[in-house]
């Protein structure tokens, strides 16, 4: 099979997309035929040596690619239940270091990383939601908005910031987003009650939304003491990027580091949420789709199809 791969550091050209065996599934894994993969930008995180750099990602002489993906249940490895084959999937490869990862024609995953989706199900959409619909709900429960509490997103027009708007929205939190000047329609669809373009004076202008400040905050544009900012004494920041600013005024301060949650995207792909697609490309055309994201401006993901 196909799969892209990286044996060393640098920009997209060191993508190579390489045949190699097709990975077989071992005890409570699944075998997925891959439909559809989105490239993120841990993506490019990887593939640059950020993320080693960084000290998350040990030294490895071959990594694979690509955390989302939809698909069919291929086969089926020993004590797997619940799932059949020919079953329509979708998953997140939320190990790092790994050979190969979604950006293959196969990919093996846990089965507690996979949740099935209803027949029919436009694949290439679905392959949007597991990295960033999981980034924002577990984002959300660390911050702990609830209903009729005020919710400050930044990124909001990105994927985890537009789930995160959604799914507070929808949990009747009311949300102030924080985005591009042109993204104002885009985030109040999503369900923002307030907007913020990114280039305002951040507290200032949330402070005059919401009086006294948010009660929290996902920044997942990480833009730290700005946000942190913006929140009330005594609420909450989540970071989705590790660099959490100091927990300032009582403010509960964390990172989230995403993890796989099969049932927990299940009910993520059964609530409604709008996927977002900037583009399908070829697998082979894995560079060009790192060059695209890496340029910014994207409003959705770009999906590779093998
Ligand atoms: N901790 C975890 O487990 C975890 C999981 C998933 C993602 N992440 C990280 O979370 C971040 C967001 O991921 P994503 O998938 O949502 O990326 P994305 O889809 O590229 O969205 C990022 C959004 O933020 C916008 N933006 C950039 N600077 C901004 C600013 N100062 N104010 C407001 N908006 C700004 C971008 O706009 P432009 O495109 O116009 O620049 C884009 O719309 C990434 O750094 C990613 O690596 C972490």
């Amino acid at each position: 099979m196909r799969a892209v791969i990286v044996r060393s550091f640098g920009g997209p050209d060191v993508l190579e997309v390489e045949e190699v065996p097709v990975p077989e599934a071992g005890s409570g894994q699944i075998r997925i035929r891959v439909a559809a993969a989105a490239v993120n930008p841990v993506d490019l995180q990887t593939r640059s040596g950020a993320l080693t750099a960084g000290g998350v990602l040990p030294p490895r002489e071959v990594l694979g690619i690509g955390w989302d993906v939809a698909g069919t249940v291929e086969a089926l490895g020993p004590q797997v239940t619940g799932f059949r084959r020919g079953d329509a999937v979708i998953g997140l490869s939320d190990r790092l270091a790994l050979p190969l990862k979604a950006q293959a024609e196969y990919v093996v995953l846990d089965a507690d990383a996979v949740a099935s989706v209803p027949a029919g199900t436009d694949l290439v959409a679905a392959a949007t939601l597991p990295l960033g619909g999981l980034t924002a709900a577990q984002a959300l429960d660390a911050a702990g908005a609830g209903p009729g509490d005020t919710l400050l997103v930044t990124g909001a027009a990105g994927a985890v910031g537009g789930y995160a708007v959604q799914l507070a929205a929808a949990a009747g939190v009311r949300v102030v987003a924080v985005a591009g000047a042109g993204d104002e329609e885009v985030v109040r669809d999503l369900g923002a009650e307030f907007f913020v373009p990114r280039t305002a004076d951040l507290p200032a202008a949330v402070r005059a939304a919401v009086p006294g400040g948010v009660h929290a905050a996902v920044d997942a544009a990480s833009v730290g003491m700005l946000a942190l900012d913006a929140v009330r004494g005594g609420g909450a920041l989540v970071s989705v990027l590790g660099n959490a600013p100091t927990p300032l005024r009582g403010i509960r301060v964390s990172n989230v580091w995403i993890r796989a949650d099969g049932p927990r995207l299940a009910a993520l792909a059964a609530a409604g949420l709008r996927p977002r697609v900037a583009g399908v490309l070829p697998l082979h055309e894995v560079a060009e789709a790192h060059r695209r994201l890496a340029a910014g401006g994207l409003r959705g993901r770009l999906v590779l199809v093998p």
